[in-house]
């Protein structure tokens, strides 16, 4: 199977590789072998995203009609944006590096694993003040956008359960594993942009 080299393991300070014998090793991951606690896990927090997802669409029927409420709810609204996106951006963009190989893979990892609470903290308050917003959820676009937001979701546990697989590697990472990490982007990026794009044509209609 094809592999690429040690990407994530190396001494951050030193630069050492892993010993021959622990490399391509798969092993659990930091965080899971200081506090001897797993991850929930991601079909769990699958469902518990589709609920909560199922919940906002439900509580947006309810808001009552407050221009107040909608300017201050746009606001958080595009705050959210600037935070969840601004994230999702800052590792794509570390992605892009690696594969123009300006970067290691390790660093990737880091900046995903420093900005990740950032992304999921941008997409819940873009869930909450999106109900706040009152869509009319009868329009076929905003449908594609409701579903859109579903689909980054999802795609960010799988994204996120992934690169865990990644990291916990000692050594070579399977390239299936990495092809897969870069569609997960793929589809988030097209997610977030399509997302964006309806919120914006809705808004402002030709
Ligand atoms: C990835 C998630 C999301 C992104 C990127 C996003 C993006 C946007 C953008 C760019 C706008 C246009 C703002 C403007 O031009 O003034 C907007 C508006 C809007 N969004 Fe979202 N949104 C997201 C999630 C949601 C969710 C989950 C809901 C509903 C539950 C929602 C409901 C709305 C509504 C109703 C508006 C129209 C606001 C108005 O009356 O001007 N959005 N969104």
């Amino acid at each position: 199977m094809t592999t690429v080299n040690a990407p994530t393991r190396d001494h951050p300070a030193t630069g050492e590789q892993p010993p021959p014998e622990a490399r391509g090793r798969h092993r659990p991951g930091l965080r899971a072998r200081m506090t001897g606690s797993a991850s929930p896990s991601p079909r769990l927090v699958a469902a518990v995203i589709t609920v909560t997802w199922l919940a906002v669409l439900a509580e947006s029927t309810l808001v009552p009609v407050n221009p107040v409420l909608h300017r201050v709810a746009l606001f958080v609204h595009l705050a959210c944006l600037v935070v969840g996106f601004g994230a999702v951006v800052t590792v794509d963009w570390y992605a892009l590096k690696w594969l123009l190989r300006r970067c290691q893979l390790r660093q990737v990892l880091a900046v995903a694993d420093q900005v990740h609470l950032l992304i999921w903290l941008g997409l819940a308050g873009l869930a909450a003040s999106g109900g706040l917003l009152k869509p009319d959820l009868g329009a076929t676009l905003t449908q594609v956008k409701l579903l859109l937001v579903l689909l980054v979701a999802l795609n960010g546990v799988q994204a996120t359960a992934l690169h865990r697989r990644i990291a916990a590697f000692a050594g070579p990472v399977p390239r299936w594993l990495l092809v897969r990490s870069v569609l997960a982007a793929l589809v988030s990026q097209g997610g977030w942009w399509g997302a964006m794009a309806i919120g914006f044509l809705s808004s402002h209609p030709a």
